[in-house]
This record gives structure tokens, sequence and C-alpha cells, in this order.
């Protein structure tokens, strides 16, 4: 599995940590205040990396290259300043505000940078066209 695969795996496993966390204490404590960090931990941080893990280990010559690691970077750390600063604004922080809305333009971003990744052809991201089978 190309490198890039890990990353995202690593970093969405422990995505999914933390949102089955939050969803531990809302269900035990009866509180759903961080509902909205929860599915955005899950949802963003678990399924989405996996998928894109899931596509760079499905698709191993677009994992060459800078764009891969600066799609994985820009994403992660768009969604980790997301959700942390969208749980503290739950909580009542209102001056979170400005660094959801910049969590969140990082996610999109990284999110742009994947799909830029999957239309292109791997060759120009300087990955290696796999040579048909003979
Ligand atoms: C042990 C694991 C989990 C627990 C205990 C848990 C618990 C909860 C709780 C208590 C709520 C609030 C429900 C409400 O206020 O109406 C919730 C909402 C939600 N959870 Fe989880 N959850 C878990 C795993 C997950 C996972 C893995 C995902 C996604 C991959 C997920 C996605 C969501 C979503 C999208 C909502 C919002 C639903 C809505 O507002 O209608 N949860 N969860």
């Amino acid at each position: 599995m190309p490198k890039i695969s890990h990353l995202f795996f690593r970093a969405g496993i422990l995505f999914l940590i933390v949102g089955i966390a939050l969803g531990l204490i809302m269900s035990m404590s009866q509180v759903h205040d961080v509902v909205g960090a929860h599915a955005h931990i899950n949802l963003l941080g678990w399924v989405t990396s996996a998928i894109f893990g899931g596509y760079y280990a499905l698709n191993p010559a677009k994992a060459e290259g800078m764009l891969p690691r600066l799609h994985f970077w820009v994403y992660t750390i768009g969604v980790v300043i997301m959700s942390g600063a969208l749980y503290l604004l739950l909580k009542g922080n209102a001056g979170m505000v400005p660094l959801v809305a910049g969590g969140s333009l990082l996610t999109a971003a990284g999110v742009l940078i994947g799909a830029w990744v999957i239309f292109m052809p791997a060759t120009s991201l300087g990955g290696v066209r796999a040579q048909p089978a003979e």
C-alpha cells in the first residue's frame, strides 16, 4: 500500500477514536450538545479519509509526487482545526467562529486538491503509467 494511503488510514482511525469517544460521552450523559462535532469528525475525519486512502491504494500511480502529500496535509490539518474549533464553539466559545471558518476553508481546499488528483492523468502528477500486459 502506498505511504499516503497509510497516512490517510492512520489519521482516519485516530479521528474515529475521538469521534466515537464524543458519541459515547453524549450517549452516557444524555447531553447531545456536540453532535455537530461528533458527526463531522466521524464523516470527514474517518469516512472521507478512509475513502481517500482507499483511492490511493487502488491507484498507486496517483500516489506519487507532491500533490498527494499536499492533499493529505491540507485536508487533515483542515479537519483537525475545523472539528476542534467546532467542538469548542458548541461548548459555548463564540470566539471560535473564525477558526471554524478557517478550518472549513482549509478542509474544502484539501478536497479540491483531491479532486485535482482524481481528474488528472497519473503521468502529469509524477506517477508512472502502468504498462499494458503482454
Ligand atoms: C460508538 C459509536 C457512536 C456513538 C455512541 C454515537 C452516538 C451518537 C449520538 C448520541 C448522537 C446524537 C443523536 C441526536 O442528538 O439526535 C449521534 C449523532 C450522529 N452520529 Fe454518532 N455515534 C457513534 C458513531 C458514529 C459514526 C461512526 C458515525 C459516522 C461514520 C456517526 C455519525 C453520526 C451523525 C451523522 C449524527 C447526527 C445525526 C443527526 O443529527 O440526525 N456516529 N451519534
